[in-house]
């Protein structure tokens, strides 16, 4: 892989071409304009020191000790030039504070000629024998004398230098501590961002198994909790999902299987006419419980991929108890159940009356199936405190404790129940329920088992609201 294309190599390269810039830029500022400083600083020294010196010389020129004192009081080599020609000019060296054997250098000086040809005074560095210096000249007197004042910059200008090369030593030990502190930074977060690829292309591979951790508290920390959570959820929802396809196939096999065997005992042409009519009943009693078991688990799959569409509407419950009632007095007259509608004043909710009268059918079966003959059977709706309540309750065996949640999964059913269905219906009577905004809840505290629905009561009834709800569930 290009060493550019990762995120650690990226980072720590742009930190060092950041402070590359930044000591370059501290560098460019500094070196110059130290040296331009203390050339100044030199130089200005140097032109204080000269009118006075000039003055001096002109007050008491045969002074003997003028040069060695000069020199000492400009901290600088003292010079007296003198015009020997004039077309072309040539300077002499009148009196040097080096002495004479070593004054020739300075005959030739640029500044001092000038000065000389036009008695401007002037200041500026000059070059001489590799070495640079600090120089003013005055004109003494108006024959051409030329006072020179030269200090040498080495001594200065090699501190300048010293500071450089230590800038720059400097410099160069941060880039490379920048470089190996932000490459070794960026390589632990690249990793930490490896780790997380790794992991959600686990959980894309359908492995659940494996947490995804890191201990960190920054964004990347965060994220990594967001994806745990995220592979706990899924983990969860694969687990359902494969459960629920097991229960439902397993639900599915016990009616084909006996159905399968019912009609090959019936293709037996020996079998007596009661024993056939026997055998078809129970053959449609199967067929009967494949097509329950058929819508319930259609409906949990709309449920599950949230396309039921509830109506908001005002729904009458004590008119859905009584058609419940209507629907089921039959098969309650054949079971030795005794049925009672207790609601007799109006209780209107808002919720679906379709799903509500289903709900209402899901929960007086079960009081029916699950109970034993002579269980009396009760249907009631309240209006209180802003909740209208449908209740279907009866005084058979009821539920244990520790099952009362267990009965609201999927596809779970009481051990030795009273009859047996597939475990669905409360399930779906619950969410149908939650999906209306109320809730399903089992009260056994009344000696009775009691599964109340609670719904949003509608709001004070309009003059006809009653009416016309009873219509429509009659
Ligand atoms: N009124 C009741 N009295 C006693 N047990 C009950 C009562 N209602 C439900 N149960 C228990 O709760 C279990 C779950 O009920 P649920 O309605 O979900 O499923 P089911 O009736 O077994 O099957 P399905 O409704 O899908 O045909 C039942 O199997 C039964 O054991
Ligand atoms: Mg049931």
């Amino acid at each position: 892989m290009n060493p550019l294309r990762s995120v650690g190599a990226r980072l720590s390269l742009a930190l060092l071409l950041v402070v590359a810039a930044a000591l370059g830029l501290v560098y460019a500022a500094v070196a110059p304009s130290l040296e331009n400083r203390l050339v100044d600083s030199r130089l200005n020294d140097l032109e204080r020191s000269a009118p006075a010196l000039a003055q001096q010389l002109v007050s008491n020129p045969f002074d003997p000790d003028f040069f060695e004192s000069a020199a000492t009081t400009a901290n600088a080599r003292v010079v007296l030039l003198r015009p020997l020609s004039r077309v072309p000019l040539t300077l002499s060296v009148v009196a040097d504070s080096h002495g004479g054997a070593s004054s020739a250098d300075v005959r030739d000086d640029p500044l001092a000629q000038k000065t000389s040809s036009d008695l401007v005074p002037r200041r500026s560095t000059v070059s001489r024998g590799g070495e640079r210096f600090a120089e003013v000249t005055i004109p003494v007197g108006r024959d051409g004398t030329v006072l020179l004042l030269s200090a040498s910059l080495d001594r200065a200008l090699g501190d300048v230098n010293l500071v450089k090369r230590r800038l720059l030593i400097a410099g160069g030990v941060v880039l490379a501590l920048v470089f190996v502190v932000g490459y070794a930074g960026s390589w632990v977060f690249a990793r930490r961002i490896r780790r997380l690829e790794r992991a959600a292309e686990r959980i894309a591979d359908g492995m659940f198994d494996e947490p995804v951790t890191d201990l960190g508290n920054d964004e990347v920390g965060e994220l990594a909790r967001a994806f745990e959570r995220m592979r706990r959820r899924l983990a969860q929802l694969d687990h359902a999902r494969r459960e629920f396809i097991a229960n439902a196939s397993h639900e599915l096999r016990t009616p084909v299987f006996s159905l399968g065997g019912f009609l090959e005992l019936l293709a037996d042409e020996e079998l007596d006419e009661d024993t056939r009519r026997e055998f078809l009943t129970t053959m449609r009693e199967q067929v009967e419980r494949l097509e329950k078991l058929a819508t319930e688990l259609l409906d949990l799959s709309r449920l599950d991929a949230g396309h039921i569409d509830l109506d908001r509407e005002t729904v009458a419950l004590n008119e859905v108890a009584r058609t419940a009632a209507e629907e089921f007095t039959a098969v309650a007259l054949q079971s030795g159940h005794e049925l009672e509608v207790t609601a007799s004043t109006p209780v209107l909710a808002i919720a679906d009356e379709q799903r509500t009268l289903q709900i209402a059918r899901i929960l007086v079966e079960n009081a029916i199936v699950h109970t034993p003959d002579g269980t009396h059977v009760r249907i009631d709706a309240v209006e209180q405190r802003g909740r209208a309540r449908l209740t279907i309750s009866d005084d058979g065996p009821g539920i244990d404790e520790a099952e009362v949640s267990n009965v609201f999964e999927r596809f779970y059913r009481v051990d030795g129940a009273q009859a047996s269905g597939s475990g669905l219906g409360l399930a779906i009577a619950r969410e149908l329920v939650r999906l209306m905004g109320g809730s399903l809840e089992l009260d056994r505290s009344a000696g009775r088992t009691a599964f109340v629905v609670t719904l949003a009561a509608a709001a004070a009834p309009e003059a006809g609201v009653s009416e016309s709800a009873t219509a429509t569930s009659a």
